[in-house]
């Protein structure tokens, strides 16, 4: 795991192992029989990780994880459907802009960025109206690292008869989706996160029966994922130019991925740095945004210190001179930094992060390192 990089405590771009940069040198035409088994293998071993089977398609798609999303949307929404789209953080309110550009009908259930979306509100949300004919949720949602209850909204979902659209982009392979015990109609990811590859590529595990009905929806040309499917299952080729060294790259991250033991063996790191991470930011005094009982192991969400010798931007690149790279907070209520802990990382580096972060609180003089409204509160 060493690296002359900076580890990178972010969402993605994230810190890769040394084999998987490597696995990027090589010049492959996209009609190589080596390029061609390699995305074959790529398509199977994506869908496996949430069980697919026959039922589900692996869709692949050139571009980061937003162009996936939006080729999923525009594939699996008819021009004529309804979704609920459920927000309670950035990506959730870019999936509302998305179908908004789409033109796709959509109506919004909103919570707070520290509260999850439950089952319940969706069961009322689709009770109340029968136009609605899909759902969409941000199953972690990175803006904060607050996790939505996916089993049980897509019991509700099933239960309604409604579609069901998961961007799974943060949690995909460290938290388990599992297609034999929940129904979607689509699940979205991208190379660059919990698979600890290089960004470039996203994919879209579909049920093939909703799929099926998809031919003529999409807005888009590039983004048409029955298109991208259908020139798939013809010639066994990516239908445009392919990204063959991010290929090639997750072909190579997704063999570690095996090895360390799937989701189970990555879950279980990650939630071990996530632990790593808040106990030592905690013992450091500052206060995390969400309570742990709803806090997913991938990012964390930290209140700046009500200090005012705190500044982000000179914490940030002090921090950076230590070797790591923190993440500004994404919140318009409150002021907030962040720190991942997905990667090819693990305790070791967490620890690591923690003490750069204690040296440049001491080296910038911070002492209150409560936020704001909670020094007041306390004092
Ligand atoms: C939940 C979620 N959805 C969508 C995206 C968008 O991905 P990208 O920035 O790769 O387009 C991200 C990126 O971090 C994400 O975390």
């Amino acid at each position: 795991m060493t690296t002359l990089d900076p580890i990178l405590l972010t969402p993605g771009p994230l810190t890769t192992t040394l084999q998987t940069k490597q696995a990027q040198l090589r010049d492959y035409g996209s009609r190589d029989i080596a390029f061609i088994d390699m995305t074959a293998a790529l398509i199977t071993q994506l869908n496996d990780i949430v069980h697919g089977g026959d039922d589900h398609a692996c869709v692949l798609m050139q571009g980061s994880g937003t162009f996936s999303v939006e080729a999923a949307l525009g594939t699996l929404i008819p021009r004529n459907g309804h979704v609920l789209v459920c927000i309670n953080g950035e990506y959730g309110k870019r999936i509302a802009k998305i179908c908004e550009i789409i033109q796709r009908k959509h109506k919004i259930l909103q919570t707070g960025e520290d509260q999850p979306t439950t089952a319940r509100m969706v069961d009322e949300a689709l009770a109340a109206d029968a136009s609605l004919t899909h759902v969409s949720i941000v199953h972690c949602e990175t803006s904060t690292g607050i996790l939505n209850p996916l089993e049980e909204i897509a019991a509700v979902v099933a239960k309604h008869k409604r579609g069901l659209f998961i961007d799974a982009m943060s949690s995909f392979g460290a938290i388990d989706i599992d297609a034999r015990k929940i129904r979607f109609d689509g699940v979205v990811a991208a190379s660059g996160k919990c698979l600890e590859s290089v960004p470039g590529m996203g994919f879209a595990i579909l049920r093939k029966a909703a799929l099926e009905q998809c031919k003529g929806n999409c807005h888009s040309l590039s983004l048409d994922l029955y298109d991208q499917w259908q020139a798939y299952m013809r010639t066994k080729q990516w239908r445009f130019t392919p990204p063959t060294t991010v290929v090639a790259a997750l072909a190579e991250a997704l063999k570690q991925f095996q090895a360390q033991g799937g989701v189970a063996g990555r879950g279980a790191r990650y939630r071990k740095n996530c632990e790593t991470l808040i106990d030592g930011m905690e013992k450091l005094g500052f206060v995390s945004f969400l309570p742990r009982s709803i806090q997913a192991p991938i990012i964390t969400t930290w209140h700046a210190p009500a200090d005012p010798k705190y500044n982000f931007n000179v914490f940030y690149d002090k921090v950076r001179e230590r070797g790591f790279t923190l993440y500004p907070g994404k919140l318009t209520q409150v002021e907030t930094f962040r720190v991942g802990c997905i990667g090819a990382i693990g305790d070791t580096e967490m620890k690591q992060a923690v003490d750069a972060i204690a040296a440049i609180v001491k080296e910038m003089g911070i002492t209150q390192l409560k936020p704001a409204a909670k020094a007041r509160a306390a004092a």
